[in-house]
């Protein structure tokens, strides 16, 4: 059985104590949550990025908390030994620390085990506010999605000296106001091994090289599911989109063929009861059939 983490434990695992890095893996429904337990993953991320994976939105922007909740909900019916992690998305945490607290509930109430939210310092009172109401928080740093208009687009963060501090002091930021752990997204490795070197609390990586205390990929990216748009730091693990059109396209020929379905997967009547039916050979004639006015 694999181990149930709580926020506290994954507060304290770090990579250079000796531990394993940590595995997470994004799922947004029933069947992707019980998929990435069973694979030994430790966290699940119900992320934002359900905007463009699963609801076919452009960006993460376009998500509501409602979608939030019902595919956190979708997740934790699986009942998965992963912890799970739902992201707060984008104005679910930016108008009040009172609206923040309340969406970050509704969350957990939903089977969440912790929320993650983007950005640093301009965040500090919203984690806090969540902190104090007993709920773990995840930060999120580097490249933040929510942020893409802010940023100009999807692009690495941290090149350059004042940047990398920039990002390094909103870490510290992150770790002081109660962050359990942070994702830090598309900065250069030394910079993640930097971070990940100077706070108690583990990062979890998704381009931020090797020496993060984890890594996170997307499900579908990881198998293949979406092939519009491959960051670098993305993985292919399995071709899933080529197999699964492949049979779906062989189902289909098999429809139009008339070769499914077979005798075995339909159902029969007794042969007592189809002759009863008439259907032994005879037909039942039109004017006899007590469905024709139908
Ligand atoms: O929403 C998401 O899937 C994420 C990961 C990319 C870290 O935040």
């Amino acid at each position: 059985m694999a181990k149930k983490w709580t926020a506290p434990q994954i507060a304290k695992h770090k990579v250079s104590n000796g531990n394993e890095p940590l595995v997470m893996l994004t799922a947004y429904d029933a069947p992707g949550g019980r998929m990435v337990s069973e694979a030994g993953a430790d966290i699940i991320l119900v992320g934002d990025t359900l905007a463009m994976v699963v609801l076919g939105y452009e960006d993460t922007m376009q998500v509501t908390i409602e979608d939030m909740v019902h595919h956190t909900a979708a997740v934790a019916r699986a009942e998965p030994d992963a912890f799970i992690v739902a992201d707060l998305p984008w104005m679910s945490y930016h108008v009040s620390q009172a609206e923040t607290v309340k969406n970050a509930a509704r969350l957990i109430r939903a089977g969440a085990k912790a929320v993650k939210l983007e950005g640093g310092q301009d965040r500090v009172s919203m984690i806090e506010a969540i902190v104090n109401a007993e709920i773990p928080v995840m930060g999120h740093l580097g490249l933040t999605p929510q942020s893409v208009l802010a940023l100009g687009g999807y692009k690495v963060q941290g090149k350059s000296t004042n940047a990398a501090v920039e990002i390094s002091y909103e870490a510290k930021a992150l770790a002081h106001a109660g962050c359990f752990a942070i994702v830090l997204e598309c900065v250069p490795s030394l910079v993640g091994k930097l971070i990940t070197d100077s706070l108690p609390i583990p990062t979890i990586g998704i381009g931020a090289g090797a020496d993060c205390d984890g890594q996170v990929l997307v499900f579908h990216d990881l198998l293949g599911i979406n092939h519009d748009l491959k960051p670098k730091f993305v993985r292919t693990y399995a071709n899933l989109k080529e197999l699964t059109v492949s049979a779906l396209e062989t189902y289909a020929a098999d429809v139009r063929s008339k070769n499914f379905p077979s005798e075995d997967e339909s159902y029969q009547l007794s042969d007592e009861d189809a002759e009863a039916l008439g259907l032994y050979g005879a037909t039942i004639p039109k004017d006899e059939d007590p469905l024709a006015s139908w």
